[in-house]
């Protein structure tokens, strides 16, 4: 019963915080298309009242007109629209999530038993949570400090964006070493994710506060309070790319249990900020297709670099030395159907994770694959906790059809 409450929860917590963050990321992708696109006003009465930019639209049937104010409306409206729950609300969720699908389970799900790092592999349960929230929180720690010292009054921005792209290698290769790999992708993104909310929570949104309070109060806005919000929404969009591929990554074992999990890693944040970019440029009516090219090249370099190799299973097959059916199946049985089959008798399990079933040998010879990969990686069986040796992760290796 608890298995499948823990299981229901999940369903329903990540429903929100999918919902949330489409509300949030799209309400971003908008803002930032909104600015980029704003054209100086025709009519000379819009543009005395200090309306620097705006843009005429047509959607869903009718027309707007947004107006983007240099500074501050003569008078400002009591009922603004503010934008800052669906940012929250994104990250509460995502981290009630983490806690249900890793916190809960840190053995299996954080730590990596095939570190290089012998005090990583042999971490409790509780240390890996206490490390994996280490890491989020000196993530923005060291973000936002990046950001104050770089470039305090936004005049060395392009130092930081630097700055801000190794910060994330180094922490794409501290996740893979301390975390398993699922989990270092999902943090990895998650850096990103907090730092997002935070750039929203702590500097975003009390900047937009006091400028309001000044301006109600009939003095003039402190200008740096905007540039830092924009300074920071910058960011944030930059981020938005990566983060989604990070967050959707948690079924794509090839990727995050590879030897070079954090080099693919880095060449898809690298290349999500990329295509960002064009876009961004694309709504200022730049068109730069040098961006997105060198943003598919990297995704290119990333197919190349984890493609499985062939060598081990089609050597057995030629020599016909494989072994046979009965013998994985007998392997598969003793290690890995406690968790994968129609009804698993492995506690914290009510169903077969992943949808991997190994019930009957039909269901065994079907992911044939897809199982040799996660074994070899030693992502399979999950924490190894049934103990598989390296002989018989060779003998699912070398078996052929
Ligand atoms: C302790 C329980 C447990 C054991 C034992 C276990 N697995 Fe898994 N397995 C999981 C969980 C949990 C997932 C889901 C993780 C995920 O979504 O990536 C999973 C996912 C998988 C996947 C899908 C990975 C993907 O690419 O999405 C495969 C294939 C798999 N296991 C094969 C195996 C094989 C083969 C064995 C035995 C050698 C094994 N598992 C043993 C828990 C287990």
């Amino acid at each position: 019963m608890q298995a499948y409450l823990i299981e229901f929860g999940n369903f329903m917590l990540r429903w929100l915080h999918v919902i949330a963050a489409i509300a949030w990321i799209g309400e971003s992708i908008y803002f930032v298309m909104l600015d980029n696109g704003l054209k100086t006003p025709k009519d000379e009465n819009c543009r005395k009242k200090g309306v620097f930019g705006e843009m005429w639209a047509v959607h869903g049937g009718g027309f707007y007109h947004n107006q983007k104010y240099a500074t501050s409306p003569e008078k400002l409206p009591d009922d603004l629209h503010w934008s800052f729950w669906k940012a929250y609300t994104t990250w509460l969720s995502g981290f009630a999530l983490f806690i249900i699908l890793y916190m809960v389970n840190p053995g299996f799900y954080l730590v990596n038993p095939n570190s290089n790092w012998e005090w990583a592999a042999n971490l409790t349960g509780w240390q890996a949570n206490i490390l994996a929230l280490a890491f989020l929180l000196l993530g923005w720690v060291v973000y936002n400090e990046m950001c104050k010292r770089i470039s305090p009054n936004m005049e060395r921005d392009g130092l930081l964006s630097i700055g801000v792209a190794v910060m994330m290698v180094v922490v794409a290769y501290l996740s893979t070493q301390m975390f398993s790999g699922r989990a270092a992708f999902l943090l990895t993104g998650a850096v990103m994710a907090t730092a997002m909310s935070a750039n929203v929570f702590f500097w975003i949104i009390p900047g937009q506060r006091r400028m309001v309070k000044a301006m109600k109060a009939g003095e003039t806005p402190n200008p740096l309070d905007g540039k830092r919000g924009k300074q920071r929404s910058v960011h944030n969009t930059y981020f938005t790319l990566p983060v989604v591929l990070l967050m959707i990554s948690n079924h794509y074992s090839f990727a995050y249990t590879h030897e070079y999990a954090w080099v693919l890693m880095t060449l898809f944040i690298f290349a999500g900020a990329l295509i960002r970019q064009y876009f961004v440029l694309m709504h200022a009516g730049k068109i730069q297709p040098a961006y997105p090219v060198v943003g598919v090249a990297l995704i290119l370099v990333a197919f190349w670099i984890a493609m499985p190799s062939q060598a081990t299973s089609s050597n057995a097959q030629l020599e016909g030395s494989g072994p046979d059916i009965t013998e994985v199946t007998a392997l598969v049985n003793q290690h890995c159907v406690a968790c994968h089959s129609q009804s698993p008798t492995q506690p914290g399990f009510s169903a077969p994770p992943a949808g991997v079933v190994y019930d009957s040998i039909e269901q065994i010879l079907l992911q044939k694959e897809r199982t040799q990969q996660v074994v070899q990686s030693g992502y399979m069986p999950l924490g190894n906790m049934t103990n598989m040796t390296d002989e018989e992760r060779a003998v699912i290796q070398a078996w052929s059809e």
